[in-house]
């Protein structure tokens, strides 16, 4: 169990009381409350990886992040990082209400020149119909984040219920470190030169008409001005991704 119980050093003889408040008398040499002050608790440095989110404590960042494999160069300290103003308790309770909304599941790819990534997402969603439009979060970092800044495209192959292998292929690792589209198959969308999965649902390809900052991810809105359907078949939620991965 974690010891949560505040601790208050005596400034007189060093006695350390523990408890919510300091004592009413020293036990050993008997100077009252006053006397008291409370030892700060030293917490552990957080580190944020700005590409999967995994959080690490230390006084440095790790050589390489467990989950992505990306290296410290991608770590932000969170203390560096806006606050949401949220008690632990709140940001939870709130947190709990977010875990009642659905998400399709999808990965979203670009280019930097002859190079292309793709990176799996949940946040893609369709926002106007005149015109056709679409937007997409993704954490800064990412190496599919930082290659539709560049190129101002972006694609969306959405994913069928046996599509698990692409979720794992390109949702834990990162195009930082390795080339995802190595042994992939994928066609070249004819619009925007982006990558795009033919044993998927279908693709769609947009151009980016705006980029909004939220801080810790890029929002960007593109316009769809392209795509094909490979394959007829349900879509792959994210709740049905959880129960059957
Ligand atoms: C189910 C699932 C959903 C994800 N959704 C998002 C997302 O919406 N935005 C985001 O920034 N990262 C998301 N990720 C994490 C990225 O896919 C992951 O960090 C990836 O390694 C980034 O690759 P890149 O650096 O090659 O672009 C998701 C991962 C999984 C497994």
């Amino acid at each position: 169990m974690v010891n949560t119980l505040k601790k208050w050093r005596c400034t007189v003889c060093g006695y350390i009381h523990e408890g919510d408040t300091p004592p009413a008398e020293c036990p050993i040499c008997g100077v009252g409350p006053d006397k008291f002050e409370l030892i700060e608790e030293e917490k552990p440095k957080r580190w944020r990886c700005t590409v999967c989110n995994y959080i690490h404590e230390g006084d440095t960042p790790p050589e390489k992040c467990p989950i992505c494999g990306v290296g410290p160069d991608k770590f932000v300290l969170v203390e560096d990082e806006p606050e949401d103003g949220l008690s632990k308790e709140e940001k939870d309770k709130l947190q709990s209400l977010l875990f009642n909304v659905s998400y399709g599941l999808y990965i979203i790819s670009s280019k930097d020149g002859d190079k292309i990534n793709g990176m799996t997402s949940n946040s893609f969603i369709q926002i106007t119909d005149t015109p056709l439009r679409g937007s997409v979060c993704l954490n800064k970092g990412t190496r599919t984040a930082e290659m539709i800044e560049k190129s101002g495209v972006f694609g969306v192959s959405v994913l069928g219920q046996n599509n698990h292998d692409l979720v794992t292929h390109f949702g834990f690792q990162s195009g930082h470190t390795v080339d995802k589209f190595k042994d992939v198959s994928y066609i070249t969308g004819e619009k925007t030169g982006c990558p795009g999965l033919p044993n998927t649902l279908c693709f769609i390809e947009l151009e980016v008409e705006k980029t909004v900052d939220l801080g810790t991810h890029n929002m960007f809105i593109g316009k769809v001005v392209g795509g094909e359907a490979f394959h007829k078949s349900e879509p792959m939620t994210y709740a049905y991704y959880r129960a059957t991965r």
